[in-house]
């Protein structure tokens, strides 16, 4: 089943030459399972890149994308409508926090970030503010690949090589703190009044120049950031004092991965707008989505200056194909209760990971939600050798599992079971322990 070259193909977030003498190959998913070229099954542990939710192969989300492609496979999105994106954004609408009622749709979470940074912009300028330009990031941030994005971002080698970005961009700083918050379960105690730096922003550029401030809620990307209690009510009290748009980067965290349909509520914390995707569709069709509160759809749309309220958009905004996929996936999700399921496998997946304390290298243990993290010692000279040599391991061993850096996270499936999960750490145990 191996092709038999893999050169033309230039693979993304991937070290091809490695990857190329030692591919792995999949070919079949079903359930919690990839299956690999050789014929093994392999335990996802990632929900693939934390978007598989639901589960791999499920028919019902099948049937809505074959029907649909039978009955209206592309309606173009500017100028003209179809049913099911109206009615998905109904049911987002309802779903999301009170007054966050309004939908774009677009195709990735690179996608939904951009979206989200061109309305605050567009929005502070349509309500007569339109000198808060200023777009404000975090450190470590992870936002998607888009020059917005990368602009907002955190990680220094996803922006050292691509120029300037966006100008009038600063940063928060980031959340993670291990001498005081190590191996921590569930949220860290020490670091709300990091929420303060805002106030230095403020002060260096003045609330009049910034649009908006975006975070993850809680940071996946770069290994896994729990925020510190109280951190996010902080932010929202000083983005409203300086009336200043809050943005919640929830690609990840967005559909159950908390407990909830969205961080926001797990936080009780309501920012002005939500990006989401990945687990949106399953990641069956590739759809993003930016969710806004009222006031910013209903002020673009009373002081527009030009019949069209919004000069942005994508030729794939609402796909009927992709609707149809996240009108089954929330199905699925509501029919099998797998938001509260998660909340059951979550306490489970703590005490999982927590028990890799004492483990060899092991620094640091973070979770979250249906989410966690096993922070191993870098290599001297080699940051990130560790984690890649673990994820390799694994895979030989029949577990997926995600290296970030040398930090290894885990965001399964909602489905899983907790015999699944235990098999999870025992094979990152395993691994971690194999490596020099
Ligand atoms: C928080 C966050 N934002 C944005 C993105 C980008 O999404 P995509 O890869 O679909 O463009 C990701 C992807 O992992 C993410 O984790």
């Amino acid at each position: 089943m191996k092709p038999n070259n893999l050169e033309s193909l230039w693979m993304p977030f991937t070290p091809n030459k490695s990857f190329k003498k030692d591919p792995r190959i999949i070919v079949g998913a079903k359930d919690m399972h990839f299956i690999s070229d050789d014929g093994r099954d392999i335990l996802d542990a990632t929900a693939g890149l934390w978007c598989v939710n639901a589960g791999h192969g499920r028919k019902k989300i099948q049937d809505a994308v074959y029907n649909q492609i039978g009955e209206l496979d592309y309606s173009p999105p500017f100028q003209f409508g179809h049913p099911k994106q109206f009615e998905l954004a109904n049911r987002l609408a309802e779903m999301f926090p009170e007054k966050m009622n309004h939908v774009f749709f677009s195709n990735s979470g690179s996608e939904a970030v951009d979206s989200a940074l061109k309305i605050a912009l567009a929005y502070q300028r349509a309500r007569g503010k339109a000198s808060k330009t200023r777009l404000i990031g975090r450190e470590r941030g992870y936002h998607g690949v888009g020059f917005g994005g990368i602009s907002v971002g955190g990680m220094v080698k996803n922006r050292m090589y691509f120029g300037s970005l966006l100008s009038g961009v600063d940063h928060l700083r980031h959340t993670h703190n291990p001498e005081l918050n190590s191996f921590t379960k569930g949220l860290p105690e020490h670091g709300a009044d990091l929420a303060d730096d805002l106030e230095r922003i403020v002060q260096l550029h003045d609330a009049s120049t910034i649009a908006a401030v975006i975070v993850e809620p809680i940071a996946g990307s770069t290994g896994v950031l729990p925020p510190p209690k109280g951190y996010l009510k902080k932010l929202r009290e000083l983005c409203t004092k300086h009336d200043i748009l809050l943005i919640f980067d929830e690609v990840i965290s967005a559909f159950g991965r908390m407990g909830t349909p969205t961080a926001s509520e797990f936080f009780d914390v309501t920012p002005d707008i939500i990006c989401c995707a990945k687990a949106l569709t399953n990641a069956v069709i590739p759809m993003g989505a930016t969710v806004v509160q009222d006031h910013i759809y209903e002020s673009m749309l009373d002081n527009a200056d030009a019949p069209i309220e919004l000069f942005h958009g994508y030729t794939y905004s609402g796909h009927p194909v992709a609707c149809a996929a996240a009108l089954a996936s929330l199905d699925i999700y509501k029919e099998e209760g797998l938001f509260e399921r998660a909340v059951e496998s979550a306490k489970h997946m703590q005490e999982a990971a927590h028990s890799l304390k004492g483990t060899k290298n092991v620094i640091d243990i973070r979770n979250m939600g249906l989410i966690a993290a096993v922070e191993i010692q870098a290599k001297d000279g080699a940051i990130g050798a560790r984690g890649f040599e673990t994820m390799k391991k694994a895979w030989d061993l029949g577990v997926m599992i995600r290296a970030n850096g040398d930090t290894i996270a885990f965001s399964p499936p909602l489905i899983v079971e907790n015999s699944q999960i235990d098999q999870m750490f025992d094979v990152t145990k395993k691994a971690i322990e194999s490596i020099n």
